[in-house]
């Protein structure tokens, strides 16, 4: 068996909900209701699905921000949950997160250095006193900010900035997997893609292995070996790029890449739409069965009766696994990969929709000129070509109209 660094089996998360004077528990929320997946070493494994669906508390689970109600995590050959005090926190340096927020996730009072060496001081033995300012100038580096900058405060920097903060207190203690929960969905689409690069990058140069959360599946896919999609606390589809994007057989999976931008201009218009009715039901009253019944247009009876096992399922080419009692293989769309291609060659128009093909552009720029923050001061560094004019790159960057994410 290929080498697992996290293993999760049957991981559970209930919350209660408390009702009456009396504060009773009256209910359950079942945020994530029996998950199981393994991260291989040095693999970015994307979990996609939609908000609510419980990839929050998930990733919370792997790190142990929460207690499962019930489940196991194996952490290269440990049993995480059974681990306590001195030993769980010697754990804990191994697997760090990355929030989705780069506005509210750092503390507005403390500066870049403090924030980024604050894992230096719960840990202390990684980096002995003196060595810290030169620790966190170096992860600053490595980020693609500027090293001088380390006494400025969150607001002086931008949106993709402040990301790259975050980034670097995450890897600060060396970790082996890193959660990366949404870390580009609040950032503009180019600079998006310049994070995802960065990601990329540290991902080669440290050898860490990825949990890359994101609503979007098109975001995902750039950057993940396999995607599990996810609804309502469970897992729907796990496969590599190949098995997920051009042979879902999940109704579910087919639906969201249906609502994915095409790349190709003269494409659009003439896939398919699988317009899902329905609102998502409430985690705390899930429908019987299969989750997904109640929106699902292929369901039937065994569906409303019978949960369907996330196991391997023929998928036209061979099979890969799906949580599907029907499941059968529907090309949704014809969808390239276009990492491989010339810039030049991929956009026949200006009308560039797709982010993956963004990701890629945007990436042959190299810059860390995330974007202008508040004040208009100019915070643009260049990443890996030093003697490129700042300024320069910067006003590149911004003279570029990247089109607006949020809208697609
Ligand atoms: N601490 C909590 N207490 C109660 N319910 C929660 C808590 N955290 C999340 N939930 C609920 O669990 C479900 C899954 O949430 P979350 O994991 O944040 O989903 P996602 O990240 O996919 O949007 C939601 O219904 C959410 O309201
Ligand atoms: S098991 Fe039934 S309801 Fe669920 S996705 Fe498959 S066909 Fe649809
Ligand atoms: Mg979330």
């Amino acid at each position: 068996m290929a080498d697992a660094i996290l293993t999760a089996t049957d991981l559970v998360k209930h919350y209660p909900i408390k009702g009456g004077v009396l504060r009773r528990t009256v209910g359950h929320v079942k945020a994530v209701d029996g998950v199981s997946f393994q991260l291989m070493r040095g693999e970015t494994l994307g979990i996609v699905g939609e908000s609510g669906c419980g990839k929050s508390t998930l990733g919370r689970l792997l790190m142990r921000l929460e207690e499962p109600t019930s489940g196991t995590l194996d952490f290269d050959g440990i049993d995480m949950y059974s681990k306590k005090g001195s030993e769980m926190r010697k754990l804990r340096r191994d697997i760090q997160i990355v929030f989705q927020d780069p506005y509210t996730s750092l503390n507005p009072r403390m500066t870049v250095g403090d924030i980024i060496g604050e894992p230096f001081d719960i840990h202390p033995d990684v980096v002995p006193k003196a060595g810290r300012r030169k620790a966190v100038q170096d992860l600053l580096d490595m980020v693609g900010l500027n090293p001088e900058h380390i006494n400025r405060y969150p607001h002086q920097f931008s949106g993709g900035q402040r990301q790259r903060i975050g980034i670097a207190r995450g890897i600060a203690l060396n970790p082996k997997v890193l959660i990366c929960d949404e870390p580009v969905s609040a950032l503009d689409v180019s600079v998006q893609a310049q994070v995802v690069n960065l990601m990329e990058k540290l991902q080669d140069e440290l050898g860490l292995s990825y949990v890359f959360i994101a609503h979007d599946l098109s975001v995902v896919r750039h950057i993940s070996d396999r995607v599990g999609v996810m609804y309502l606390g469970r897992m729907a589809e796990l496969g590599n790029e190949d098995e997920v994007y051009q042979h879902p057989t999940h109704p579910y999976t087919q639906a969201l890449l249906s609502a994915v931008p095409v790349p190709d201009p003269t494409l659009r218009g003439k896939r398919e739409q699988i317009v899902l009715t329905g609102d998502v039901p409430s985690p705390a009253n899930p429908p019987s069965g299969c989750r997904f019944h109640t929106r699902c247009w292929k369901a039937q009876e065994k569906c409303k009766v019978d949960t369907p096992e996330l196991i391997e399922r023929p998928d036209g080419v061979g099979a890969h696994f799906s949580a599907c009692h029907f499941a059968e293989p529907r090309l949704v769309i014809e969808t390239v990969d276009v990492s491989d291609v010339e810039p030049d060659e991929r956009f026949s128009s200006t009308e560039v929709v797709d982010p993956g093909a963004l990701l890629e552009r945007d990436g042959a720029a190299t810059t860390a000129a995330d974007d202008v923050v508040s004040d208009g001061t100019q915070q643009g560094e260049p990443v890996g070509e030093p003697d490129a004019s700042r300024e320069d790159v910067f006003r590149e960057e911004v003279r570029g109209d990247a089109p607006d994410r949020r809208d697609i």
